[in-house]
């Protein structure tokens, strides 16, 4: 913990549980645990380590119900569920637990993105409905991110998203874990001084995790080699996107060059 943290723990100074101010909402297979992992290193950042599925899976449980860790006061409290972002009811029960909730948003290519999560699916045995260009199959459908932000922006203003751009987070992390601080209201803390870049990994790492004095790279389910997809997939998929990506930049008021 924090010098700030062990000093009020030493006046006695309890840490209490609340919600979260800020959730990374999307999108899975983006970067999203890199995002959270980067920014739990912040001394004032206190994030749930695991997916908690509240707003999506077990809202019917109550505010109450929802694993938050202590935080003191001045601390944010953080969550990570990239489902949040394609659930339909979500935007509404954030928007009922804290209007001014800080929401996060990782974006990649969504080609790129779509072959992540195959490929995890692949993984795991299953390849999934009708494969990478049947665009009614989830997978793809989770990457038509114009469509998922218009929802969100019924319940909540542009000014309260971030865009973290996925391939920004694995070029310049420590550019973008800035961006993250700044909109958070954080001092900025973590640097390029926390950041190395792993070789093996083919990745940036941590010089140190949250729990940890030594460096520290995302497990191997992150970062996985992508098989050979079929050029005319792919070039199917990319015309599919190109016009939802045109209506994303628009609406953010980004151009993330995805080709
Ligand atoms: P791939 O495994 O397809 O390369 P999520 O955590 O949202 O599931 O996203 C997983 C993706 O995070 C990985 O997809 C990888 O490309 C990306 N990523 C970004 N920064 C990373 C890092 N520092 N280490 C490992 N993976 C990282």
């Amino acid at each position: 913990r924090s010098p700030k943290y062990r000093f009020l723990k030493q006046q006695g100074l309890k840490a209490t549980r609340k919600l979260p101010d800020a959730l990374i909402i999307g999108v899975k297979k983006g970067g999203t645990r890199a995002l959270l992992e980067f920014i739990r290193v912040h001394p004032d950042v206190r994030a749930a380590g695991s997916e908690i599925h509240f707003f999506d899976r077990f809202y019917k449980k109550g505010f109450e119900w929802h694993h938050m860790p202590p935080t003191l006061e001045g601390q944010v409290t953080m969550e990570k569920t990239p489902s949040y972002f394609v659930t339909r009811e979500v935007p509404q029960r954030v928007r009922s637990m804290n209007p001014k909730a800080k929401l996060l948003i990782v974006v990649r290519d969504p080609v790129t993105r779509a072959i992540s999560d195959y490929t995890q699916a692949a993984s795991m045995g299953s390849n999934g409905g009708g494969g990478l260009v049947d665009t009614s199959w989830g997978p793809v459908k989770i990457g038509v991110y114009a469509r998922h932000l218009e929802r969100w922006l019924h319940s909540f203003p542009l000014s309260q998203l971030l865009f973290v751009s996925g391939e920004r987070l694995v070029v310049d992390p420590a550019a973008e874990i800035a961006r993250v601080q700044d909109f958070l209201s954080l001092k900025r803390v973590i640097t390029e001084k926390h950041f190395y870049f792993n070789a093996t990994k083919g990745f940036p790492c941590l010089m140190k995790s949250e729990g940890s004095p030594s460096p520290h790279c995302l497990g191997k389910t992150k970062g996985r080699s992508h098989p050979h997809i079929d050029p005319v997939a792919i070039s199917r998929l990319r015309e599919f996107y190109r016009p939802f990506n045109a209506r994303f930049y628009q609406l953010t008021g980004i151009n993330f060059g995805w080709p």
